[in-house]
């Protein structure tokens, strides 16, 4: 059957949880799991009204869920507010004075906000927005560092029922124009720049070449971090640090139907128009709420810390509105995670006792190639949990992060989710699920997933396949901005009834979800379609090997011919026996089908700014075409020279 995708990979290690985690956790056994998951499927009416209960309402929902496919709407007749929930709820308990951001800068000061600290800020932000002519439903653009204030900038939107648009301050001056137009935002909240890797990174210049044709932007409001010299201009251009002393710190939050936007964030297309995926207040907020409570299994005394940018739905989702409207504390940082050295993650977890850690694979296999001296010189004996997401994580990364930064003894959550999902969909709960190295194992309360064939028929298990959503969930996205077309076309028109995922996957004999990459990148070799992730991974379990990437070139004979690009760790040389060495291990450990037949040898792999590879230039680089579409995504140009001549000598 040609629509499916071969399984290969074979992994068979359980990591049941541990019983002293468990004996505290929120949810302490799959009885407990499958009893709560079980509920949100049959009586999702009864489930839904009871957890949005622990969140403020204004007005409480009147119908949970209603349809008119392919939307939905959630807490329909409710009226809330997500910076109430985030930082008024908490002020008449003892989380007043309970650090709600611990922030670290790059070069190395410190700064703590209090939940009344914060709240006082968002206040006046909401007015310093109210004053410049920003009104509920408004888009505003967001563009800065990793400051608190970026995080003050999004609450206060949320206060006044602003849309905040937040734009990831990698991105050059071209992206952040086409996403201002796009939004039609009004006002765009910046920094005069970022210190990333001991380095000025400049953001108000950016700015101010992108203004020159926005013409929908009538202010900014620049917050000062570095202190360089910028351009100011009256009337348009003003300064944070002066525009707070005009205000005062009462501000009442604007109650917003559930269904109000919240906020659009752009996701790139792997071509094309970057697409302005919109997400509501009611639905976002309790399932971030609730993904944070139970997939991070949150207490009171947790100092929790993602490391995602709040450029991403990751840092929207855990850095900010999930973690907050728990009244947790969260650590925020601003730089790199290896400036001045290796070791600056795992110096500030051990500094401020972190205790639940969120990163990505691709940081996980950095931190492998960089070595297992750096985590070893510090004191991680606060971690208590860790987290990835954003790709499949290779087996391999996985027991390194459990072994070597959880010492054994921290669960793993192998988190899989989309910005279009706003919220975990599919991982496990760390004090009940038996976990499997490189499976997000199983789906999260009121998520029905299923890896379908392409005519929507359910795979058998373990046939790969893709990876579909069932029945709508409280936060997923309610629309492409602007173009409520292609949000029909993106997500619902290729297999008809369901929401299309564009993963591939396949589900094993315990149900567990085992992701295979993007089905854009599925390879068709001899017949045989297999999924990116597995060859990959097959690749990265070689003790030579830091990253891989795999992708197809065409080939007469056998439809795709296998070019891998492959990241030694140190010391390592690139020779053309160590290319046999590899293609040798790779046939050993899947089969003599899936051997590359191309290995190329390289320092770097073009990937996106939030981490994931991008095999669509290396499928171009492979095939010897021109790149082509959209690179503003990339993370460093040069990558993309450096691939062309690792050609030259193949
Ligand atoms: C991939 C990030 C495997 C997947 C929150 C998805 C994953 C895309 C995982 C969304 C995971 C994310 N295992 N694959 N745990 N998490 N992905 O929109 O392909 O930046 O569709 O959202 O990342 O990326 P996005």
């Amino acid at each position: 059957m040609t629509v499916s995708i071969e399984s290969l990979l074979k992994e068979t290690r359980v990591f049941p949880p541990d019983e002293e985690f468990s004996t505290h956790a929120h949810i302490r056994s799959m009885e407990q799991y499958q009893a709560l998951y079980d509920k949100s499927i049959q009586d999702p009416e009864a489930f839904w009204t009871e957890m949005a209960q622990a969140l403020h309402w204004f007005a409480p929902p009147r119908d949970i869920l209603v349809e008119d496919p392919p939307h939905a709407r959630w807490f329909v007749g409710g009226t809330t507010n997500l910076a109430y929930n985030c930082l008024d709820r908490h002020l008449p308990t003892l989380r007043r004075n309970k650090a709600a951001i611990l922030w670290e800068g790059e070069p190395g000061e410190t700064r703590i906000l209090t939940y009344h600290q914060l709240h006082r800020e968002v206040c006046r932000f909401a007015n310093v927005l109210r004053k410049l002519g920003v009104r509920a439903g408004d888009r505003v653009a967001i563009y800065m560092g990793m400051v608190p204030e970026i995080a003050v900038a999004m609450l206060a939107c949320a206060r006044i029922g602003a849309v905040h648009t937040v734009i990831f301050g990698g991105f050059a001056a071209e992206a952040v124009r086409d996403r201002i137009n796009d939004a039609k935002a009004s006002l765009v909240v910046t920094c005069d720049g970022a210190f990333r890797r001991g380095q000025v990174i400049p953001l108000k210049p950016v700015v101010d070449a992108a203004l020159g044709q926005c013409p929908t932007v009538r202010h900014t409001v620049v917050f000062r971090r570095t202190g360089d010299r910028i351009n100011m201009e009256p009337g348009r251009d003003h300064y944070w640090h002066e525009v707070i002393e005009a205000v005062t710190a009462s501000a009442p939050p604007l109650p917003v139907e559930a269904e109000h936007p919240l906020f659009i964030l752009y996701t790139s297309g792997t071509t094309g128009k970057p697409k302005g995926v919109v997400h509501t207040t009611g639905g976002y907020m309790v399932s971030t709420y609730l993904t944070t409570k139970y997939v991070f299994d949150l207490r009171e005394t947790d100092t929790y810390f993602c490391t995602a940018d709040v450029g991403w739905i990751t840092g929207h989702s855990y850095v900010v509105y999930g973690p907050l409207s728990n009244g947790a504390t969260v650590v925020m940082y601003e730089g790199a995670p290896n400036f001045p050295d290796a070791g600056r993650l795992w110096q500030l977890c051990e500094r401020h006792g972190v205790t639940i850690f969120y990163t990505a694979p691709t940081a996980i296999r950095a931190f492998m190639r960089w070595g297992e001296q750096w985590p070893m010189k510090a004191d991680l004996s606060s971690l208590r949990l860790l987290g990835t997401v954003g790709e499949p994580i290779n087996p391999e990364a996985w027991m390194w992060y459990q072994r070597v930064i959880g010492n054994a003894r921290c669960p793993v959550v192998d988190t899989w989710w989309q910005t279009e999902t706003g919220a975990i969909m599919i991982s496990p709960l760390p004090g009940a699920t038996p976990t499997k190295p490189g499976s997000a194992t199983l789906p999260f309360f009121g998520i029905e997933a299923e890896v379908v064939r392409k005519d929507g028929t359910r795979c058998e298990d373990n046939e790969g396949g893709f990876l579909v959503i069932k029945r709508p969930w409280p936060s997923m996205l309610r629309t492409i901005f602007g173009d409520d077309e292609r949000f029909k076309k993106q997500y619902f028109a290729d297999i008809p009834g369901v929401y299309f995922t564009g993963d591939g996957a396949r589900r094993d004999e315990d149900g567990y979800f085992w992701l295979m990459g993007r089905v854009d990148d599925v390879l068709n070799v001899s017949g045989h379609r297999l999924g990116t992730a597995e060859i990959e991974s097959a690749l990265v379990s070689h003790r030579t090997v830091a990253e891989a990437a795999v992708v197809g070139r065409p080939d007469e004979l056998k439809g795709q011919s296998l070019v891998a690009f492959v990241t030694l760790r140190p010391g390592n040389p690139a020779t053309p026996a160590a290319k046999h060495e590899l293609a040798e291990h790779v046939a050993a450990e899947i089969g003599r089908f899936a051997r590359p037949d191309v290995i190329r040898f390289t320092d770097v792999l073009p990937k996106t700014r939030s981490g994931k590879i991008m095999r669509r230039l290396l499928k171009e680089i492979a095939g010897g075409s021109e790149t082509k579409g959209d690179v503003t995504t990339l993370e460093d140009l040069s990558v993309l020279a450096a691939l062309r001549a690792s050609q030259e000598e193949e």
